[in-house]
């Protein structure tokens, strides 16, 4: 009997401590974002949507936005859209292409990115 919780608190630390290292690796991919120092991505004006790992690049009407690739419900990478939805592929929240929370579970917009256009319009360069 004895022997037999012992292994289910080894097998309970074992499920938790996964947990905690899946939920760290999410939750440090997000701070990276702001390290403070400035990254530099390609930007195509061309192009309506651009994914580029933690960031997605929106641009319409001559008018361009950065988001945090970041899901607000749990932080799941966001990286396909559906029609004009961004969908998050972990729990089906979905967001406009201006960001804008349309379905949950996640209920705050996309995080806005401050960033730049370089000179040339070849870059976009997220501010640290
Ligand atoms: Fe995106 Fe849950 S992490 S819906």
């Amino acid at each position: 009997m004895k022997n037999r919780r012992t292994f289910l608190k080894i097998v309970l630390a074992g499920i938790v401590s996964f947990f905690i290292v899946i939920w760290n690796k999410l939750t440090m991919e997000h701070l990276q974002t702001k390290d403070g120092k400035n990254k530099i991505l390609p930007f195509n004006k061309n192009k309506a949507v651009i994914f580029n790992n933690n960031y997605i690049i929106v641009t319409q009407n001559n008018s361009t936005k950065v988001f945090s690739a970041h899901c607000t419900h749990l932080g799941c990478k966001i990286d396909k859209q559906d029609g004009d939805r961004f969908v998050c592929p972990c729990h089906g929240s979905e967001y406009t292409l201006d960001g804008k929370v349309q379905k949950g579970p996640a209920y705050k917009n996309l995080e806005i990115v401050p960033f730049e256009i370089s000179e040339d319009r070849k870059n976009i360069i997220i501010k640290g």
